[in-house]
């Protein structure tokens, strides 16, 4: 009786407001597809094609043979705490305590305590576009409203001072900052970063750094963490993962860094909900955070190769066009010249409708860009082997045709 009812209003507002994840239903017909026997090129994924370090496997093992597995610290074991605490002194120089660290489940369980726990309702959130498919609906979630900012090419897809400057009413709260980007692979260069700093000072906002893809940067001057500039560390939360940077996106560790206050509201969050991350996965980061770091240098180089192979290919096919990403393991593909032509006799009237025309027609997975807020892009990921780069692009090149 009360499930037939559940279109009459029983369920929460937030359920008509919140649309599902369009990546993770992207990977569910993919799958399908590849049980049914099709081989498909997965330029849609958002995962690293690299196995897990084995001496994180191996802390993990050990710590079920150890009988490491009830419950520990809410906010995460404090060896943990302390080894997340030295890597960001060395990635983003800057200094933490660990009662500033919360380790949750991913990233995106650290993005929601921490928009939970700046947001009021009807807040407003500065959100360049295109954005990480995730931030709106969980900004929504908090009761805030995102204003999108939109680059494009110009500006590499990056926001500016006075961009931001023309989005901001008395009710913006936060910036969320996301570099690397996805799906652009924009990087902010460490005077842009000073700019937008300068601007948050002004207009006393938070931020929201997410840098989930910060071990993967290609330009010359590296990563800048807009915590490190001057008066920014008070005002913003650091989000970072061990997902990408050691490929355990399955082992669901990620981490925030934030003053202290902040921490101990998430920590409350946190504490009513998940509790701890599983203490066997927090082991595993931990060997990750503190074992080897090589296993990075060689993933960053693979994708730079990679990364040089894709930009070229799409280059050369008809109606695409796209910038040099600096960062992340994705190409941001402007696709606008294939709305309203035909292509495999269907009209392309969308990029959702490219996507799936490539999808059904050449079993080449792609994102649209429509859940990354642009009706004219495509998201391209590189982690995905050489060979498959390559027989992908030859196979989008029967489809699409090459530029003159
Ligand atoms: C920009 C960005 N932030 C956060 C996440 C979430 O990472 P995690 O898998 O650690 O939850 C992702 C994952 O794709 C991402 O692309």
């Amino acid at each position: 009786m009360i499930a037939e009812q559940t279109n009459n209003n029983l369920l929460a507002p937030w359920t008509k407001k919140l649309l599902p994840s369009p990546t993770a239903e992207l990977e569910a017909k993919v799958a399908r597809m590849q049980q049914e026997g099709s081989k498909v090129y997965r330029f849609g994924l958002g995962q690293p094609d690299f196995p897990t370090p084995a001496h994180a496997k191996q802390a993990a093992i050990d710590a079920i043979h150890n009988n490491f597995t009830g419950y520990t610290d809410t906010a995460g074991i404090l060896s943990l705490r302390q080894a997340v605490v030295s890597s960001l002194q060395e990635q983003c120089g800057v200094q933490y305590e660990p009662d500033e660290i919360v380790v949750s489940i991913g990233g995106k369980h650290s993005l929601f305590n921490a928009i939970n726990t700046l947001l009021q309702q009807d807040d407003e959130v500065l959100l360049p576009t295109p954005y990480w498919v995730s931030f709106p609906e969980q900004i929504k979630f908090a009761g805030g409203i995102p204003r999108f900012v939109e680059t494009d090419a110009s500006t590499g897809y990056k926001v500016t001072p006075e961009m931001l400057e023309q989005a901001i009413s008395p009710a913006s709260k936060l910036l969320i900052l996301n570099q690397p980007n996805n799906p652009s692979g924009a990087v902010y260069t460490r005077e842009e970063l000073d700019g937008i700093a300068q601007f948050c000072i002004r207009h006393n906002l938070w931020v929201i750094s997410d840098e989930v893809y910060s071990c993967f940067v290609f330009q010359e001057e590296g990563f800048t963490s807009i915590a490190s500039l001057p008066g920014m560390k008070e005002r913003t939360i650091i989000i970072n993962a061990v997902s990408k940077s050691y490929s355990m996106t399955g082992w669901r560790i990620g981490y925030s860094a934030s003053p202290a206050p902040v921490a101990a509201a998430m920590l409350k969050l946190q504490s009513h909900t998940t509790s701890n991350p599983a203490s066997i996965a927090q082991v595993a980061a931990l060997a990750a955070l503190q074992g080897p770091q090589n296993g990075i240098q060689e993933m960053r180089e693979t994708y730079l190769a990679r990364r040089e192979v894709l930009v070229a290919g799409v280059r050369q096919l008809r109606g695409l066009k796209c910038l040099m990403p600096d960062g992340a393991f994705y190409v941001w593909v402007d696709a606008s010249e294939w709305l309203g032509k035909t292509l495999c006799g269907q009209t392309i009237d969308s990029m959702d409708k490219l996507a799936e025309v490539l999808l059904t027609e050449g079993n080449i997975a792609i994102m649209p860009g429509t859940g990354f807020g642009s009706g004219k892009h495509v998201r391209l990921s590189y982690a995905i082997s050489m060979a498959e780069i390559e027989e992908g692009l030859i196979q989008m090149g029967k489809l699409l045709g090459y530029k003159q």
